[in-house]
């Protein structure tokens, strides 16, 4: 099952406009990496925890299923329910023959899904959570580990300084069909702070440590980050049939029909989706530029989220941690300050000097 179902409201304002798992990471949406993962696991069928709003979404994008059975399970309208009640909506579709897999959709991570599944079924759990170090654990769920990787504490965000460990939930656990009878029907239910404390308290809780990569892209910086990690890992000198003299800096992916134009300066750590424009005279680097924006002459583009169909003026300066809305508009010869977030379909016509909000 996968938990899909979130407002990502830290990621605003592309989040107003996609679901965080639909965010492309290098070009490719968050959920088309976890199915790619999980059909290399030779796991067979997803279940979606979404929203109605979502799963529209998602059906929207036909993204490939890699010979997965892709099954949606949507929560009552008006009635989120968290990251426990979704779980007991589908006791049906998952059924009680077989612990299942359940993750959070909005992470990226290099895990083998059969290695947890095999480390569940070998130990005593109820409940498997895929744990992983972190440098400050408060914005996660904590979990501290007794012998046999039980665990014997879990603490969902704690307070600054209060985190008994560095290990926290990747957000990926497996869980035995007893579960259901756990988690109360048709309410909001959280799994870290209702379901795990009781799991722990039986002694039913364990934990799988895991070395690989671990992303959450829940904010702007994780999710600019993101897009660097992985494309360090991929970068190959993209093939792009236009023939006049721009200038690429690797690492850098390019998605399919981009248009470049002379003299431009693309990377490193550029990313541009499906159908960019880019014209005479630009320079983008560390930025992640989403399909079908245009980027007009002679401006630059350093440290920021261009968002889907965003149309950028000429000589525009858009620098580090901007964020620009879907669709916005962006006119000839503006300079928007650090940290400036448009949101979608917004026009800016004069300079932003403070970093600020413009909705
Ligand atoms: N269907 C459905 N309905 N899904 C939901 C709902 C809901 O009402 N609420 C949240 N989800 C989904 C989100 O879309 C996300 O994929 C997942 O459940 C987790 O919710 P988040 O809101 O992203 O939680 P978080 O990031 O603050 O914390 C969780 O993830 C951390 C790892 O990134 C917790 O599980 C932490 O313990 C964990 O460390
Ligand atoms: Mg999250």
């Amino acid at each position: 099952m996968i938990l899909a179902g979130g407002f990502g409201t830290r990621l605003r304002p592309l989040s107003c406009t996609r679901p965080k798992t639909l965010f492309p990471i290098v070009n490719k949406p968050l959920l088309q990496w976890i199915f790619e993962r999980l059909s290399k696991n030779n796991i067979q069928e997803a279940i979606l925890a979404v929203n109605g709003l979502t799963a529209f979404h998602i059906k929207n994008q036909r993204i490939p299923k890699r010979g997965l059975r892709i099954k949606y399970s949507i929560d009552p309208p008006k009635t989120p329910l968290g990251t426990g009640g979704p779980i007991k909506n589908a006791e049906k579709l998952i059924g009680h023959s077989e612990p299942f897999l359940v993750l959070n959709g909005d992470i990226f991570a290099e895990l083998s899904y059969t290695e947890i599944l095999e480390a569940h079924k070998k130990s005593e759990a109820l409940a498997t959570i895929a744990l992983c170090e972190v440098e400050d654990p408060t914005r996660f769920g904590v979990a501290e580990l007794g012998t046999n990787c039980r665990v014997k504490n879990f603490i969902e965000k704690p307070a600054k300084g209060t985190a008994p460990t560095n290990l926290i939930n990747a957000g990926i656990y497996v869980l035995s069909p007893e579960i259901f009878s756990y988690i109360p029907k048709g309410k909001h239910v959280s799994m870290e702070r209702e379901i795990f404390p009781k799991l722990v308290k039986e002694g039913k809780l364990y934990g799988h440590v895991f070395q690989g990569l671990w992303m959450d892209i829940g904010k702007p910086e994780e999710y600019m980050q993101a897009n660097k990690i992985l494309l360090n890992t991929l970068a190959k000198t993209p093939k792009t049939k236009n023939r006049s003299k721009f200038t690429l800096k690797n690492p850098i992916a390019i998605d399919k029909g981009v248009k470049i134009e002379a003299n431009s300066v693309i990377g490193p750590y550029a990313i541009l989706g499906k159908n960019v424009a880019i014209g005479k005279n630009v320079q983008i680097k560390n930025s992640v530029i989403l399909p079908d924006a245009k980027i007009g002459a002679d401006s630059s583009i350093n440290g920021a989220l261009i968002g889907e169909g965003a149309i950028i003026g000429k000589k525009v300066r858009i620098n580090k941690g901007c964020i620009i809305g879907d669709q916005a508009k962006i006119r000839d010869n503006i300079s928007l300050a650090n940290g400036t977030t448009v949101c979608p379909a917004k026009e800016v016509s004069e300079n932003i000097l403070k970093s600020k909000i413009i909705c």
